[in-house]
C-alpha cells in the first residue's frame, strides 16, 4: 500500500516544527558568520546599493537579465508615481553558451543587446551612451555598484574562464568591441532587483526573494553589520547613502545555505541529485527548494518506485530515464490537477508513461511525490524568509505606535506557479515566528523585478557619476 512504501521517506520531506526550527536558527547562523567574514558559502554579499527607491525615480534605462529562465534584454521607462513600462524581448541561452567560453556567452549577450536596438528600443535616441543595469543573477563579490568579480556559476551555466573575473568588465568588453552603444553602469543580482521594484512599486520592503530557476535572498542591513568590510570601507559606504547613508542592501547567496550538511534533511534522491549535477555538495539548499531540482527530485523518487516493481509495473519511459527530463512545471501540474483523470493525463503527457501501465494507485503515488517536494520546498522558502526577519528584528514592531509591518517583494517561477506556495511557506512563517509576528509579514509577487531594480541602479550609478562631473 502507499503508507508502506512511502512512509519511510516521508522526514525527510514533512519537516516537523522543531525540524523548521532548527533549520531557521542554523541559518541565522550562517548568515552572521557571512557578514563576519569572505569567503563564506553563505556569501552575505554587500550590494553597494544604499537607498531603495521611493516611487518618484524617472528615466528611461536599459536593462539586462541573466540567470533566470531567458536571457533578457529591456528598456524600461520610469514615469514616477510607482509607475512603469517595459518593453522586453527575451532570447534562449543554449547548452553550450552556458558551458562554452565566457568570451562566446559575452559576446552572444551583446549580440541580443545590439538585436533589441535595432528591433524594439524606439525611445533611444541620443549621442550618449546609453547606461545599462545589468542583471547578473549568480554571487559576485562586488566591490563597486559597477564592478565584481564572479564567485562561482550556480543553476547549470559553467562557462569557462569567467570565475574571478569581473563580470561588468567582461559585457563592457563585448559591447566595446562590437562598437554597441552602451555603458555597463550597473550590476545587481536579481533578489536586489526585486527589492528595488517591489520597493519603487508598492513602498518600503524588507526583502527581495527569487522562487525560480533558483532561490535567494536580498535585504536591508545595517551597513555596520556587514563587519567584514572593515570600519573604512564602512565609513566609506555609510557616507554615500541616500538615507543618511545606514543602510546597505545585503544579497545573502541562501541557496549555498548548509552546503557542510548540519541540518537540512537531505534524502538519497537529492543525494543522487547533487552527485549527477555539475556542482555537487554547493548550492545544497537551492537543490532542496528551487525550481530547476523538484522535478528532478521527484523523478529520482519515481525511478526508485519503478525499479521496487511498486510504480507503472515496474515500466519506466525515455523521459523518466533522462537527466532532467521533466521540471517544476509537472510538479506544478499534478499539485494544481483537480482530478486523479487529470494526473493521469499529466503522468502520460509530460512522463511519457503507457497508459496500460498506470493504476489508480500510481497515480496517489505520484500525487504523493509531488506533494511532499513541493510541500518540503515552500517550508523551507518560508524558513528563508523567517530567518531574515529574526535577524533584522522584524519579528516585532519597533517604529513605535504605527505598524507598517514587514513586505517581502517575491519573483520566480516556482512561486509564480507552484499552487499553493504562498499558503505553504505562511504555515511555515507560523510554524517559526508565532502567529502574531507572521501577521506583520506581507508577501507579494513582485513579477519582472529585477528588470526594473537593474533600471533604478542604472539611475542610482548614472547620478553618482553626474555628482563626481
Ligand atoms: C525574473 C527576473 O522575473 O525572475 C529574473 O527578472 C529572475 O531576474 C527570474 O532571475 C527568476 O525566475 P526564473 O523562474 O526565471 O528563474
Ligand atoms: C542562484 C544564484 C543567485 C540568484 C538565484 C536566483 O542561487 O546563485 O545569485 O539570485 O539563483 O536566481
Amino acid at each position: 500500500t502507499l503508507p508502506e512504501i512511502t512512509s519511510q521517506f516521508e522526514p525527510y520531506f514533512l519537516l516537523s516544527d522543531e525540524k523548521l526550527k532548527d533549520v531557521v536558527d542554523h541559518f541565522r547562523q550562517e548568515m552572521e558568520g557571512g557578514l563576519a567574514e569572505f569567503g563564506k558559502d553563505v556569501a552575505m554579499i554587500p550590494s553597494f546599493v544604499t537607498g531603495v527607491p521611493d516611487g518618484s525615480e524617472q528615466g528611461t534605462f536599459l536593462a539586462l537579465d541573466l540567470g533566470g529562465t531567458n536571457l533578457r534584454v529591456c528598456e524600461v521607462r520610469l514615469f514616477g508615481e510607482h509607475k512603469f513600462e517595459i518593453k522586453q524581448q527575451k532570447y534562449k541561452v543554449s547548452d553550450e553558451l552556458k558551458e562554452g567560453q565566457a568570451r562566446v556567452l559575452f559576446d552572444y549577450i551583446a549580440d541580443s543587446v545590439d538585436a533589441f536596438l535595432t528591433d524594439i528600443g524606439s525611445d533611444i535616441s541620443s549621442n550618449e551612451p546609453m547606461h545599462l543595469g545589468f542583471t547578473f543573477s549568480f554571487p559576485v563579490e562586488q566591490t563597486a555598484i559597477d564592478a565584481g568579480k564572479l564567485l562561482t556559476w550556480t543553476k547549470g551555466f559553467n562557462a569557462k574562464n569567467a570565475i574571478g573575473h569581473d563580470v561588468v568588465k567582461l559585457l563592457q568588453d563585448a559591447f566595446d568591441k562590437k562598437h554597441i552603444h552602451v555603458r555597463c553602469s550597473a550590476l545587481v543580482n536579481d533578489t536586489v532587483g526585486t527589492l528595488l521594484s517591489r520597493s519603487y512599486q508598492s513602498g518600503p520592503a524588507l526583502i527581495g526573494a527569487i522562487f525560480g530557476t533558483g532561490t535567494n535572498g536580498a535585504y536591508i542591513d545595517k551597513t555596520r553589520t556587514v563587519t567584514k568590510l572593515g570600519k573604512e570601507k564602512i565609513a566609506e559606504a555609510e557616507q554615500g547613502g541616500q538615507h543618511a547613508g545606514e543602510f546597505m542592501v545585503v544579497n545573502t547567496e541562501w541557496g549555498a545555505f548548509d552546503n557542510g550538511r548540519k541540518c537540512l534533511p537531505i534524502s538519497a534522491f537529492d543525494n543522487k541529485l547533487d552527485r549527477e549535477s555539475i556542482n555537487p555538495r554547493k548550492q545544497a539548499f537551492e537543490k532542496l527548494v528551487s525550481g530547476m531540482y523538484i522535478g528532478e527530485i521527484v523523478r529520482n523518487m519515481l525511478l526508485h518506485f519503478i525499479d521496487s516493481s511498486v510504480l507503472f509495473d515496474g515500466y519506466s519511459s525515455n523521459i523518466l530515464n533522462t537527466h532532467y527530463g521533466f521540471d517544476a512545471a509537472f510538479v506544478s501540474g499534478v499539485e494544481g490537477a483537480k482530478s486523479s483523470d487529470e494526473v493521469k493525463k499529466l503522468i502520460i503527457k509530460m512522463l511519457g508513461v503507457n497508459p496500460k501501465h498506470i493504476s489508480e494507485g500510481d497515480i496517489e503515488t505520484v500525487q504523493w511525490a509531488t506533494r511532499v517536494v513541493a510541500e518540503r520546498a515552500c517550508k523551507l522558502a518560508g524558513c528563508a524568509i523567517a530567518a531574515v526577519v529574526l535577524h533584522t528584528g522584524n519579528d516585532k514592531n519597533t517604529e513605535g505606535e504605527e505598524d507598517q509591518g514587514v513586505d517581502v517583494g517575491i519573483d520566480g517561477s516556482l512561486a509564480e506557479f507552484l499552487p499553493g506556495f504562498f499558503d505553504r511557506v505562511r504555515e511555515a512563517l507560523v510554524v517559526v515566528l508565532g502567529k502574531e509576528s507572521s501577521d506583520r509579514i506581507k508577501m507579494g509577487l513582485a513579477k519582472d523585478g529585477s528588470g526594473v531594480g537593474a533600471a533604478l541602479t542604472a539611475l542610482q550609478a548614472k547620478k553618482a557619476m553626474e555628482k563626481r562631473t
